[in-house]
């Protein structure tokens, strides 16, 4: 398979074609960003470790009879995956209370959210990610009731197996995103599953070990990410 030319670029990853038109390669880059983009900077091996973190997870979903886009490896911070139609929606699952969850809602930070809390924004930098609902889904005509159903039931059960094999290697999951595709008919869950995209803390600590060090500047974000990428793929030379 041979790589050809960027597709687009987002804030933090990459798009190329390739020779088949039924796979893309997403590079993981350095950089990233916060608050929309107002907050910017770079990391060196940070695209290496989510992608490879990312990797590691949709290995373990597929192995838990979860379908994403993963196809293989291509380098260090290159994935290959299935070519497919993004659905609009990020979809945020919450187990414990954090972020604007507290700003905007009376939680305590670290309240337990028990049963897990899930909801739906708008993916569209345009509008700022704005919160949705069913409704609005359906009529903004981002995906079918049918495929909001799927979709709800895979982001719990894609929180229930991540969070059984997180707290194995001492990470808590406060709260992640997902974003998913069609591809042949179905629903996949799609983008990428790491520290830009999830809360992960240290189980005995608290720590944040994810993109909230840089949001928050609470000290080193490449030895937070090098962290993750140890427990969750040690088999990595990090
Ligand atoms: P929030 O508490 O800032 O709303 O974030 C909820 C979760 O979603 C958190 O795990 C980080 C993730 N997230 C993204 O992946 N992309 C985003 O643009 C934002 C704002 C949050
Ligand atoms: N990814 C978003 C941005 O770059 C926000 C965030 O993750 O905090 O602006």
């Amino acid at each position: 398979m041979e790589k050809l030319e960027e597709l687009y670029s987002g804030k933090a990853k990459t798009v190329f074609r390739t020779d088949n038109p039924e796979k893309l390669v997403m590079e993981f880059r350095d950089s990233l960003t916060a608050f929309d983009g107002k907050k910017k900077s770079s990391a060196p091996k940070k695209g290496y470790y989510n992608a490879q973190i990312s990797a590691k997870l949709f290995r373990l979903l597929e192995d838990n009879g979860i379908k994403t886009h993963f196809d293989s490896m291509l380098s260090g911070n290159e994935m290959v995956v299935d070519t497919v139609e993004i659905i609009k929606i990020e979809v945020i699952v919450r187990n414990i209370a954090a972020g604007s969850l507290t700003r905007k809602y009376p939680f305590r930070a670290g309240e337990k959210l028990d049963p897990p809390v899930l909801l739906f924004d708008y993916k569209s930098d345009e509008y700022g990610d704005p919160m949705i609902n069913e409704d609005m889904a359906l009529a903004l005509r981002l995906a079918t009731k049918e495929e909001l159903s799927n979709i709800r039931e895979l982001a719990l059960r894609i929180n229930s197996i991540l969070l059984d094999y997180l707290d194995e290697r001492g990470l808590l999951l406060p709260d992640f995103k997902l974003e998913f595709g069609r591809h042949k008919g179905r629903i996949v869950l799609a983008d990428e599953i790491s520290c830009d995209t999830c809360r992960f803390w240290d189980k005995k600590t608290g720590e944040s070990l994810d993109k909230d060090v840089f949001r928050f500047d609470k000290g080193d974000l490449v030895a937070a990410y090098r962290e993750v990428a140890k427990r969750i793929v040690p088999e990595i030379n990090s």
